[in-house]
């Protein structure tokens, strides 16, 4: 079998970081990208020792050129694309009383354009080839609005709502879009909370997602209990919400 050539956003750290791992055991040939082009460069090397072919990418995801012109190269080193996992993100309060937009801005263009600039321009050869995998990383914050992280779960909504859109295009090019909606992840996005349920390690839960990636999953929540407290954070009253998201 072919090396699958996988594209993957915020790679230098956290859930991106290991998801390259994954794929390196793998025998993959992976773009990594990332604004932390040292730490990309180191995972990039470990990688390699695992078993991978890399190519590293100074990416802020925000700059759409800059994003085209990425993507575009990784087409030309890697000889095609199979998989582009849209993953780079960040967190972080609305800061609503600031009255400074900036806060709550920079999550979304990070956490929605960051998507769009990334996973388009893969789309045309995608379509030529007619096969291919969007992989999204919501997360599970994006099924309510959350306390003082309406930048966040509105991001995550969006880009979960994005993918459904997308899958209905794209299913007549034998593209598949996967939206993961992760729970809590033990990565430097979780470092400054302490009320973490049901938290899983990062290598454990790459591991889930390629899973649910080859199993051609539509929507992936996890870990498990999530998909139990999700569609009760969905229903129940907002007073609720407040108790469990005022911790
Ligand atoms: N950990 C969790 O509990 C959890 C739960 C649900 C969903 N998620 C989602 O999982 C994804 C990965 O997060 P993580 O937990 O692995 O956090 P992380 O360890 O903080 O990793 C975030 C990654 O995104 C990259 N990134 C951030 N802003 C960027 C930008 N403007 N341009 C390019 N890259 C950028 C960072 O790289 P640079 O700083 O080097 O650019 C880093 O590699 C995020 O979308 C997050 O929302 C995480």
């Amino acid at each position: 079998m072919n090396s699958q050539r996988i594209f993957i956003t915020g790679a230098s750290s956290g859930i991106g970081e290991h998801l390259a791992y994954a794929y390196a055991r793998r025998g993959a040939i992976l773009g990594l990208a990332a604004r932390r082009i040292d730490r990309l460069n180191e995972v990039a090397e470990t990688c390699r020792e695992a078993g991978g072919k890399t190519f590293t990418y100074e990416l802020d995801v925000r700059d759409e050129e800059a994003a085209k012109r990425v993507t575009h190269q990784f087409l030309k080193d890697a000889g095609g694309i199979d998989i582009v996992i849209a993953n780079a993100g960040i967190g972080g309060k609305d800061q609503l009383g600031s009255g400074d937009p900036a806060h709550i801005n920079r999550i979304l263009s990070t956490n929605i354009l960051g998507v769009t600039n990334i996973v388009v321009p893969f789309i045309p050869t995608m379509k030529n080839n007619r096969s291919g995998n969007i992989v999204i990383i919501s997360s599970v914050a994006g099924f309510r609005g959350l306390i003082a992280h309406g930048g966040y779960s509105g991001s995550k909504a969006a880009v979960r709502i994005m993918a459904e859109s997308w899958r209905f295009n794209l299913a007549r090019f034998d593209i598949r879009v996967t939206t993961i909606c992760p729970g809590f992840i033990d990565t430097p996005i979780v470092d400054n909370r302490s009320f973490l349920p049901f938290l899983m390690k990062a290598d454990l839960a790459a591991e889930k997602i390629i899973r649910a990636i080859n199993r051609g999953k539509k929507t992936y929540i996890f870990p498990w209990q999530w998909r139990i407290v999700v569609p009760i954070l969905r229903i129940i009253p907002d007073w609720m919400i407040k108790t469990f998201t005022a911790r």
